[in-house]
């Protein structure tokens, strides 16, 4: 047992035992509890350093181990999600709907969509290499868009004015499934991995992320050019 953690002694003990004054052990008394307590202080500090550093890097190798934004999120029921065709669409109403959660668009194309790509084999090969995932029970099409723009970073909004995603920042300009259209960003926007649960949950998997959607050309672009021009403004 250490000094510090014997039992403190009266002032009156500490005379009987060694002789000094009781002021003395006083004095003595209260600069041990002193140095205990700065020593217990640092102790705090170092434990709430190490497990905050701990807890970084863990959050940094594993994201999908949490429930936060990088691991798979449970965005809603399927039928929180009304399809509609993409002229229609209306933000959180019907076809795009905003989930900050999983920082995603998610997209639900009706099944009477008119797409640019006429053989149905090479339009589900496209889809499939742009992350999109059919529902099998309707046939419906899902998207589980990135909000992030693709240029420098910044959130862009869903425009119901023109039927597209207008970046407020630089321009950039993407399509209601996330092609590029116009604008300085170098690629479309990313998507994520979305899918169904037996319970008829949409599932939004933040951490497989797809980052490499070309900008579309003839014999690629899946959705056609809206026609509508994006007025002023956000
Ligand atoms: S950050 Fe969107 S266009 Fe630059």
């Amino acid at each position: 047992m250490s000094v510090e953690e014997r039992a403190p002694i009266t002032p009156q003990q500490y005379e009987v035992l060694h002789g000094g004054g009781a002021e003395a052990a006083e004095i003595a008394k209260q600069r041990l509890s002193r140095r205990r307590f700065l020593r217990r202080s640092m102790l705090a500090v170092w434990g709430l350093s190490t497990t905050a550093a701990i807890a970084g890097a863990l959050d940094f190798l594993y994201p999908t181990l949490g429930g936060s934004f990088g691991s798979a999120q449970t965005v809603g029921k399927k039928t929180d999600f009304p399809a509609a065709l993409p002229l229609d669409f209306a933000i959180d109403i019907k076809g795009i709907f905003h989930k900050p959660v999983a920082r995603t668009y998610v997209v639900h194309l009706a099944k009477n969509t008119t797409y640019s790509i006429a053989d149905a084999q090479l339009l589900k090969d496209q889809q499939e290499s742009e992350f999109w995932t059919t529902d099998t029970t309707d046939g419906t099409q899902w998207l589980a868009l990135y909000q992030r723009c693709v240029h420098l970073g910044c959130t862009v909004p869903f425009r119901d004015d023109c039927s597209s995603f207008k970046c407020p920042c630089h321009g950039s300009h993407y399509n209601v499934d996330g092609e590029f259209l116009d604008g300085p960003a170098p690629r479309s926007l990313d998507r994520f991995q979305i899918h169904f649960d037996d319970g008829g949950n949409v599932i939004v998997e933040t951490g497989i992320i797809n980052q490499t959607v070309p900008h579309p050309d003839t014999s690629t672009r899946i959705i056609p050019v809206p026609l509508k021009a994006c007025g002023a403004g956000g």
